[in-house]
């Protein structure tokens, strides 16, 4: 296994939901951590008693392309290095294809598409660099089948599959792995009005946390390319 000491890992989406609950497990394992996110005020106050040599907080809203490179060029300038990026900002739509709408179209494909794909682009030199460059896709078991009729979530969740194995063709002799994460229901705000199953039965962000600690430290010849999570039972997945 790869050690956190001096391994540095971005995530976007940090401030609440899974996000929250990867920083939290990455920062006790050691990791130093860049989190970005649009609410900078709640990823400060989460990390208020983190090891501030560890720690470095920007701005990403994958609305807004440029702050992409800002953030990882930042993150790189603040610690020399980046090891690790953990792609989970993203959104929820219930868009059907009876009433689609394109200016919610355009934001779903910037959160759950464009903005990762653009991190992954600006963060590739450094993952490079470090010989054992990781990448977690946070997409969604919506991007391996279809079972429901919200048509926006889940084409980019599998376009997030596809940009999952993209990245891992790309540099694979660098040393770069990536793995998509795939869970069902989750919970967190984005369930938080589903009545699809009881809070409880969903799985829990701090067991997804655990799995994405475990896949950065995989050495570069034990990947995983999916990492698919049930909290009930499916028929083929
Ligand atoms: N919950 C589930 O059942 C489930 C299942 C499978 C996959 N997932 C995926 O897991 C990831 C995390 O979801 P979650 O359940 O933790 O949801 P959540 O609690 O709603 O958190 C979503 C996070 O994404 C950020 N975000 C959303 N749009 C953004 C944008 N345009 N730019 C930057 N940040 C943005 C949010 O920031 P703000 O606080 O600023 O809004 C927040 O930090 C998502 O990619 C989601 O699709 C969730």
């Amino acid at each position: 296994m790869l050690p956190p000491d001096g391994r540095v890992i971005l995530i976007s989406g940090a401030n609440r939901g899974i996000g929250r609950a990867v920083a939290e497990v990455l920062q006790a394992q050691g990791y130093s951590l860049s989190l970005g996110g649009r609410d900078l005020n709640s990823l400060k106050t989460m990390s208020a008693d983190w090891e501030p040599s560890r720690l470095h907080i920007a701005r990403y809203d994958a609305a807004d392309w440029a702050s992409h490179r800002e953030w990882v060029d930042a993150a790189a300038a603040r610690f020399g290095r980046i090891d690790g990026l953990v792609n989970n900002a993203g959104m929820h739509s219930a868009m059907t294809l009876r009433a689609p709408d394109e200016a919610a179209l355009d934001a779903i494909w910037a959160a759950n598409c464009k903005g990762p794909l653009n991190l992954i682009h600006c963060a590739l030199p450094y993952l490079e660099a470090c010989g054992a460059g990781r990448i977690v896709n946070v997409a969604s078991l919506s991007g391996k089948r279809v079972r429901n009729d919200q048509v926006a979530y889940n084409m980019t969740k599998h376009a997030m599959i596809a940009l999952n194995h993209a990245a891992r063709r790309i540099a694979w002799d660098k040393g770069v792995r990536a793995t998509a994460l795939c869970p069902s229901f989750v919970r967190t705000d984005m369930t938080a009005s589903s009545a699809a199953l009881p809070p409880e039965a969903m799985t829990q962000p701090a067991d997804l946390a655990a799995l994405v600690a475990t896949v950065l430290a995989l050495p570069n010849n034990a990947t995983v390319a999916e990492l698919l999570v049930n909290c009930r039972l499916e028929d083929t997945l």
